[in-house]
């Protein structure tokens, strides 16, 4: 039997901008998902669920899941013929739509696919392996989410576009900043929300270009932020973020309106994180009592609330 752990994440700027090659930036959470394999006899692979979600995640995801399982397993050259293996998941990660779920079930299942079959394999590879699974959710993943479930810590992020290594450089802030994630409670379809991307800026190559533009450069300025400790910067930044992504059409109404709840009570800084149209919300807050008076009045209006600290 053999044993691994993939971390949840958070996307602090650049969801979707990211697929197109341009700088992003996420924190992995203190939370993770769990994976367990044992080997017995007979032939493929049986799974049990036991990971904690929201409501309706896994009957939505469930397709996309199983064929992940069998990319990391084809991809890590797994003998499923002569034996039957039997994988759990658990662990304190909530699966919701936005917290990188997937792709902490992607490297659970690598890592203890490593650790039971003495695979010998480093970060890198586990990091390769998970990437392949993650291509069950949609066909052009950029890489970050597994990236974060891997390595842990704050990551600054630019794929590939021409399939060589991606840029991965681990930041360290002076700082630990209070994060609140709000959980609207929908699971949206990544596959889905990046295909309408796709297609709106294949419509509107201009306009593109020019949100791509003011993009780019607040990423820069997000990584310096961060790097100096400047949380009043890292927050209206966030605040930009956020109108970029309604501007790709991203943000859905839920989104908006736990945005504006957690800006009213307090927060400095709050945004759409993963997918958008449903998932997650995050908003920074100048301190802990802050962060507890937003993630308050995001239960109090019926959503999950939880909070962490990046940096
Ligand atoms: C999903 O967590 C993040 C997206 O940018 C997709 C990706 O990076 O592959 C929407």
């Amino acid at each position: 039997m053999g044993t691994g752990k993939g971390y949840g994440k958070t996307i602090l700027f650049g969801e979707h901008y990211v697929v197109y090659g341009l700088p992003a930036i996420a924190s992995a959470l203190g939370s993770y998902t769990t994976s367990e394999v044992k080997v017995v006899e007979g032939k493929g692979w049986t799974v049990d669920d036991q990971r904690p979600a929201t409501p309706g995640y896994k009957k939505k995801k469930f397709n996309e899941a199983m064929q992940s399982i069998a990319n990391v397993i084809e991809y890590l050259e797994v003998d499923v013929v002569t034996q039957k293996l039997e994988i759990s998941f658990a662990g304190d990660l909530i699966a919701a739509s936005g917290v990188g779920a997937s792709a902490a079930q992607c490297t659970s299942l690598a890592r203890a696919l490593n650790d039971t079959f003495n695979l010998n394999l480093d970060d890198e590879k586990i990091n390769e392996a998970a990437y392949e699974g993650e291509k069950a959710y949609h066909g052009t993943p950029s890489g970050i989410d597994n990236t974060a479930s891997t390595y842990g810590g704050l990551i600054w992020f630019v794929k590939n576009l021409s399939g060589g290594k991606n840029t991965m450089d681990l930041l360290q802030s002076p700082k630990k900043m209070p994060l609140v994630i709000g959980n609207t409670g929908i699971t949206a379809s990544t596959t889905e929300v990046v295909a309408d991307v796709r297609r709106l800026k294949e419509e509107n190559p201009k306009k593109f270009d020019q949100i791509f533009n003011d993009y780019k450069s607040l990423a820069a300025e997000a990584k310096k932020a961060l790097i100096e400790g400047n949380i009043t910067e890292v927050a209206n930044l966030m605040n930009q973020n956020h109108k970029l992504l309604q501007e790709i059409t991203v943000s859905g109404k839920i989104n908006d309106k736990l945005v504006s709840l957690a800006l009213k009570n307090g927060a400095i800084g709050a945004k759409m994180t993963g997918t958008g149209r449903g998932g997650l919300v995050i908003a920074l807050t100048e301190n802990k009592d802050i962060q507890e008076k937003v993630a308050k009045a995001i239960e109090k209006e019926g959503f999950d609330a939880w909070k962490t600290l990046i940096g």
